[in-house]
């Protein structure tokens, strides 16, 4: 039976529509699970939106709306992104649904019975854009003299009672959970700030709301509603099948092998989330991967008050879905800030998708169809430089892309990939396969049968990254779907191509030349 996979990119907060960031995230995401998929595994893809709390209250209250009602709405838009950028999720799970309510009560229930909750009261800074509490000794001065989160957020002063976690008796055990699983909390430098925190002591974490009641109710406390995190968090599991931890869906795909998330929110799912979990007696996460943010071009952060929001959906229809996900994988070192700009997504889609990819695709296949009367050219002996290029083809697909995916090095898999295409690029012309049809036949057909075969290899590679494409050239090619795998592609390398009664008409090109609107050229 094929091992289980489970990844989830965060859950997010539909106080307005989806931006930038939130497409990185479910895109980064979604390469992983369909890698993985590919790789044989049985993946489970969970995302959603966070639809409790404070910011959300507000927001509505704000607009003069039921929060419901701005809920359901931008829960819409998350998930018509989501389709829209072809993300192949199993579930979106809102935090509002019965089934969530049910999970996020046991869950509470679990870590009741585990003395690790009490009634008392707090007393402290509360920052609502991040839905997070601050110890004093964390925050800066604004401009004004105002005092500031660690992301930069206002924060108020709350006091009230609340119910608090003990977390104050998790630091030895999370240390060690640290100490025990390198690659627990990743990239590196993000384990280093945890580290840091954690070594300097945890206080218990105040957990309910009394002040308003947009959330999940505390059981039998009238007046309280769980802390968003709590209940936000817990929807990983309610992806599963949680409450019913004995079913086969949470047995199957519990723990999680990698919640997805940006670097701001890491400290929530690396303290308290395992920390949550050891309370309830229940598997941890294998792995939780803080990636960097999105810098608008000029640097700065994309945010709705810097007025630089993106819109994912016009980058979308305007560059089309898979140049824009390639683009991000490509672009920026996964982990790692990056900057987006719309002369860099043209460039790279013309240049490395377009000309590269592309152009090798339409050129090979265009030729078959015209002078083998689209008939699969066959492999009549071989010389160094196809043995040569089939060698470079092989490793990228059997090594160098497979290994790049699975440890998340996202953009050097990509690398890996465009290096065997420029491979087949530099070998299409000095074969000139053009300049044999008249000459030596054989050969020619030869050379089409070496670039037939690594160019499906290539479209198999690269498909979790342009799925559609991948699949739309595939398809011209007459690949059958069995063979769309890593393994798969790779059991046909070095055979001549049986006799096939498939025939390749001419076409079309895969990715359209994008143009810069004049004003973002200047
Ligand atoms: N809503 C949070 C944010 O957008 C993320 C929550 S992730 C969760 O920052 F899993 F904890 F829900």
């Amino acid at each position: 039976m094929a091992e289980p996979f489970y990844i989830t990119t965060a859950i997010n907060y539909p106080n307005g529509r989806p931006h930038i960031g939130h497409a990185y995230e479910g895109i980064a995401t979604d390469v992983v699970a369909r890698f993985q998929r590919m790789m044989g595994r049985d993946v489970r893809f969970i995302t959603g939106t966070d639809e409790h709390g404070l910011k959300m209250d507000q927001t509505a209250r704000k607009m003069g709306r039921a929060t419901i009602d701005l809920a359901d709405e931008m829960s819409a838009y998350f998930r018509e992104m989501a389709d829209t950028l072809n993300l192949s999720y199993d579930d979106f799970v809102r935090t509002t649904e019965p089934r969530h309510h049910a999970a996020s009560l046991e869950l509470w229930r679990r870590m009741e019975a585990a003395g690790d909750l009490y009634l008392d009261r707090y007393e402290g800074w509360y920052s609502v854009r991040d839905e997070a509490f601050y110890d004093e000794s964390e925050l800066t001065e604004g401009e004004g003299g105002e005092k500031l989160s660690p992301q930069g957020t206002p924060v108020e002063w709350t006091a009230e009672e609340t119910w608090f976690f003990r977390l104050s008796n998790y630091q030895d055990k999370l240390l060690a959970l640290y100490r025990d699983n390198p690659g627990f909390i990743r990239p590196e430098s993000r384990r280093n700030e945890v580290l840091r925190f954690v070594e300097a002591g945890l206080k218990d974490l105040s957990v309910s709301r009394t002040s308003f009641d947009w959330g999940v109710p505390v059981p039998n406390s009238p007046g309280h509603v769980m802390y968003v995190w709590v209940d936000a968090l817990t929807t990983y599991m309610t992806g599963v099948g949680f409450p019913d931890a004995d079913g086969e869906m949470f047995q199957r795909y519990w723990p999680a092998n990698i919640h997805m998330i940006g670097k701001d929110i890491v400290r929530f799912h690396t303290v308290y989330w395992p920390a949550f979990l050891m309370s309830a007696g229940l598997p941890l996460p294998k792995q939780v991967f803080g990636h960097g943010f999105l810098l608008a071009r000029g640097g700065e952060k994309m945010s709705k008050s810097a007025g630089n929001v993106v819109d994912p959906m016009d980058l979308a229809a305007r560059f089309g879905v898979d140049p824009l996900r390639y683009f991000f994988m490509r672009e920026i070192a996964f982990g790692q800030d990056g900057s987006y700009s719309a002369e860099a997504i043209v460039q790279r889609a013309n240049g490395e998708l377009g000309n590269a990819f592309g152009n090798l695709a339409q050129r090979t296949l265009g030729f078959i169809a015209k002078n083998l009367d689209g008939y699969l050219p066959v492999i009549r002996g071989h010389t160094e430089a196809d043995t040569a290029l089939f060698e470079a083809v092989d490793k990228a697909i059997s090594k160098d892309i497979p290994e790049a995916f699975e440890s998340l090095a996202l953009q050097q898999g990509v690398e890996a990939w465009l290096q065997a295409v420029f491979a087949c690029n530099a070998y299409i012309d000095s074969e000139a396969p053009w300049a044999l049809r008249k000459t030596d036949p054989e050969r020619m057909e030869t050379v089409l049968a070496t670039l037939y075969i690594c160019i499906a290899q290539l479209a198999v590679a690269i498909a979790p990254v342009i799925p559609a494409s991948s699949a739309k050239l595939l398809d011209t090619m007459g690949i059958a779907p069995d063979l769309r795998s890593y393994e798969g592609i790779r059991s046909h390398w070095y055979s001549p191509l049986a006799e096939s009664d498939f025939r390749i008409v001419a076409p079309t090109p895969l990715f359209p030349r994008l143009e810069l609107p004049a004003e973002e050229s200047a």
